[in-house]
């Protein structure tokens, strides 16, 4: 598979996928997309200054949507960003129109590869991606809970003092305020997660405190320092690696649901196994009474937002 990925977006989470990219090595040719194309040659300068220090060689070029053409992945981060206390659904309407244009300039250029959307609120972006593009919905791959599932395998490593690597824990649904945490299905090395709280009298109460916490981060992040995107450009790149390597592994990405979980038609964050194809499968959790109620509403949320908002700007 070519390691030439294209980014359309060199703001703040474009360029620290870019900045991510480069210190790990992820790919051999990297093409920068923005609507202010000085930006992306500053962009292209001042990253390649730094590849006499980077672990491989990438070939860094401000480019334009023909680049597109022969990219193994194209990553779309351009759009509006969440203001101090605005919620991701509150882009839905500006971003698809955004989405629209992108997505419709990248298939002219002849793309047959994969697309990753981060932009917000992605599971909706995703959704536009997918109609616009008419690309197999396995090759359209939101950043989904990707993110959200790191936030929350870092917070419960902090509380139980163990590594973040021996955490397996998904967060499903919304990349947003309807996500949840299957606790059930959470394991630190291979004890659940609900045997340790049981075991050493942790309250119980404090999962729900952990998971409010991944809720409010990005809230707290924006009102300290106006946005986020180390995160999002750290989980972008393990998504990138995973399809470049061909790894089938298992992220929590947004895809496309077929019934696997008991919704149809939408796309939202669960556990899927990534491949070079994009989303080889979905790993089906059964999911109790409770838990299944909260994903079930946070599909509905998206439901609604795609009749309301998104269906008639397509
Ligand atoms: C966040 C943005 C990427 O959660 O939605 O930080």
């Amino acid at each position: 598979m070519k390691r030439k990925i294209v980014i359309v977006g060199a703001g703040f989470v474009g360029t620290s996928l870019a900045y991510s990219l480069l210190n790990q090595g992820t790919v051999e040719e990297l093409i920068l997309i923005d609507i202010n194309k000085d930006k992306t040659i500053g962009e292209e300068m001042d990253l390649s200054d730094g590849l006499p220090y980077s672990p491989h060689k990438m070939d860094i070029k401000a480019g334009d949507y023909s680049d597109c053409n022969d990219a193994s992945i194209v990553v779309i981060t351009a759009g509006l960003a969440q203001k101090e206390g605005q919620s991701r659904l509150e882009l839905a309407v500006e971003n698809t129109k955004i989405m629209k244009d992108i997505t419709e300039n990248v298939m002219k250029s002849g793309f047959k590869g994969i697309f990753i959307i981060a932009t917000n609120p992605v599971d909706l972006m995703s959704y536009v991606v997918a109609k616009v593009s008419g690309m197999p919905t396995s090759k359209v791959i939101g950043s989904g809970t990707v993110l959200d599932t790191a936030r929350l395998r870092y917070l419960i490593a902090e509380y139980l003092d163990v590594s973040s690597k021996n955490v397996h824990a998904y967060i499903l649904g919304e990349h947003g305020d309807s996500s949840l945490v299957p606790w059930e299905h959470c394991y630190v090395g291979c004890k659940k997660m609900i045997e340790i709280m049981e075991d050493n009298n942790y309250p119980m109460e404090d999962l729900e405190m952990i998971h409010d916490k991944v809720w409010n981060a990005a809230y707290e992040i924006i009102e300290k320092k106006k946005a986020t995107y180390y995160g999002i450009g750290m989980a972008l790149n393990r998504l990138i690696k995973a399809i470049l390597n061909d790894e089938k592994a298992i992220l929590t990405v947004s895809t496309f649901q077929n019934g696997e979980y008991g919704n149809e038609g939408i796309y939202i964050g669960v556990p899927a196994i990534i491949s070079k194809d994009g989303v080889k499968d979905i790993l089906k959790l059964k999911l109790n009474k409770k838990d299944q109620e909260r994903f079930d509403r946070s599909c509905d949320i998206m439901k609604e937002n795609i009749k309301n908002a998104i269906d008639s700007l397509l």
